[in-house]
């Protein structure tokens, strides 16, 4: 019996595997961190573990990836949707259907939420956004949506780097993303910013799956990995 868990490997296997795990959340969240330490986490409990990001995770997806963040200035909402929806379509039939299939854990950095919380806070109607992912997903649903929830300018402060060449006063007037260096999603103001973390927060009840919150601003790396390990464990999905 694992004292951690209070489940044993056996037990763990089966609850786990062929399950589909995203996790989601404003710029800077750290999310990345986070699949991370539980693909780490998971494989110490010999469950097989894929890690895969949306955009990208393919080699399609990747270049879909590139032109979204730096060679889409002027894009129109649905082009952009349309992208996003186009590289998940690839990720899910070269890599996420074969490890679901598979019996694989599959963890994903981002998915159809970020969509729903991003275009949504750019115009598009969250509806249609779901018309679109199942036409692009078919039934390759996440069963656990975890996100991880944070103020935008907390974010920033996080990830940091690219607005180094900013005054405070480009920060205090919203134009808190736009340096030369950033993608067009950290070109975008406070205002837009704050809209897509209130569609994350909204996600639950209109998004398929069981969608958790967890706030992360006041909580350090190892908290927040406690707490995802908590809902992995307890949380029927
Ligand atoms: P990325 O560098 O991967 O950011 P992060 O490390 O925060 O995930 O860039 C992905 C950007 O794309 C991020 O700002 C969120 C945005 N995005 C959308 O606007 N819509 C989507 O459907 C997805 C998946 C991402």
């Amino acid at each position: 019996m694992e004292k951690e868990t209070g489940l044993n490997k056996e037990d763990l296997r089966k609850r786990l595997a062929g399950k589909f795990i995203v996790l989601d959340g404003p710029d800077g969240c750290g999310k990345s961190t986070q699949i991370k330490l539980l693909a780490d986490f998971l494989k110490t409990k010999q469950l097989e573990v894929v890690c895969t990001v949306d955009p990208g995770g393919t080699a399609i997806g990747d270049k879909i990836r590139k032109l979204l963040k730096y060679g889409s200035e002027g894009i129109n909402v649905t082009t952009e949707v349309m992208l996003f929806m186009a590289s998940r379509a690839q990720l899910v039939s070269e890599v996420i259907k074969p490890a679901l299939d598979g019996a694989k854990v599959v963890l994903c950095d981002r998915y159809i939420s970020s969509t729903c919380a991003y275009q949504q806070a750019g115009g598009y109607v969250v509806d249609k956004i779901l018309e679109l992912a199942r036409l692009a997903v078919g039934d390759v649903w996440p069963s656990l949506t975890i996100i991880l929830d944070l103020p935008p300018g907390l974010g920033r402060k996080r990830t940091g780097v690219k607005r180094s060449k900013k005054s405070k006063s480009d920060y205090e007037q919203n134009h808190l993303f736009d340096s030369p260096t950033a993608d067009m999603f950290d070109r975008r103001t406070l205002e837009y910013h704050n809209r897509v973390r209130k569609a994350f927060l909204n996600l639950a009840g209109l998004y398929p799956g069981v969608v958790k919150v967890i706030d992360v601003s006041t909580s350090d790396i190892s908290t927040v990995h406690k707490k995802i390990k908590q809902i992995i464990l307890e949380t029927d999905f």
